[in-house]
């Protein structure tokens, strides 16, 4: 699909993946909407890119996602790209019990649930437009599960599993269907999971990487993307050692 002259909404925009995909799209000549929670770091992009749109959000509350759609549909008629990358990643120990599961963010209603029915309240409007896309971040932990991730595991499995049948779903729409499958990224989600520890000797990828193969894979049609080396490992992961 064309690159260029898009309304673009990325939720999570302001660091990390986002931030690079909200950068390298305003450099490619499109129109660029970020949310997320923290407002300061909203304001950041906005000082370094004045053109860019900020709204603040917390994606996993259902009246927020209601009210970031309606607040777009009526700023920008023209939107024609939604980009679901906003997530989290919660070590838990499911030896500790029940407990293990109750922490204040949820992963599966921002990883999963959140995609989705941003997914949903968008289709519409999609519809509408010539040519239009719904961009899913999932990751290369939904092909090969890690001990220490595990809810996040499964919502990026089953957050692959819905991009697929919404794909299929929306064939004979205007709405195209991509899956960004990123490895280890250099980010804050990456450094918490690490401690910090990744750094020099890491394979972790830039961010950047990131935005530039969704660029390419958007511009191709390519509906899955698979930035830096993120097929070897989901290769080797099936494979086993
Ligand atoms: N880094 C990796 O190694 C890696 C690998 C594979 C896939 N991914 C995926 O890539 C995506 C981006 O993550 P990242 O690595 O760039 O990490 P990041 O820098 O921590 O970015 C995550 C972004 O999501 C936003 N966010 C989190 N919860 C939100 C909520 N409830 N509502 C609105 N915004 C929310 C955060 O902003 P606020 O906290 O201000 O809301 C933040 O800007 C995620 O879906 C992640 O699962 C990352």
């Amino acid at each position: 699909m064309n690159t260029k002259d898009n309304t673009i909404l990325i939720t999570g925009g302001a660091t990390g993946i986002g931030r690079s995909l909200a950068e390298t799209f305003m450099s490619a000549g499109n129109e660029v909407i970020i949310c997320g929670r923290r407002e300061n770091r909203l304001n950041e992009v906005k000082t370094q890119w004045p053109q860019v749109h900020i709204r603040v959000c917390d994606v996993s509350k259902e009246k927020e996602r209601e009210s970031l759609y309606n607040w777009t549909r009526d700023n920008f008629k023209d939107i024609n790209i939604l980009i679901n990358n906003a997530g989290i990643q919660i070590p838990i120990d499911l030896r500790k019990g029940v407990e293990a599961l109750l922490d204040d963010e949820s992963e599966i209603e921002t990883n999963l649930v959140a995609p989705i029915s941003l997914s949903v309240h968008f289709i519409p409007l999609l519809m509408e437009q010539e040519a239009a896309a719904i961009v899913n971040v999932s990751s290369g932990l939904a092909f090969v599960p890690t001990p220490f991730v595990p809810i996040y595991c499964a919502t990026k499995a089953a957050l692959h599993s819905f991009t697929v049948s919404l794909r299929y779903q929306l064939e004979k729409t205007s709405v195209k269907v991509f899956e960004v499958v990123p490895p280890a990224v250099v980010t804050e989600l990456h450094w918490r999971r690490t401690e910090g520890r990744s750094g020099r000797g890491s394979n972790a990828i830039q961010p950047s990487e990131v935005a530039e193969a969704t660029l390419k894979g958007l511009a191709n049609d390519e509906y899955e993307i698979y930035p830096g080396w993120v097929k070897d490992f989901i290769e080797r992961g099936r494979t086993g050692p």
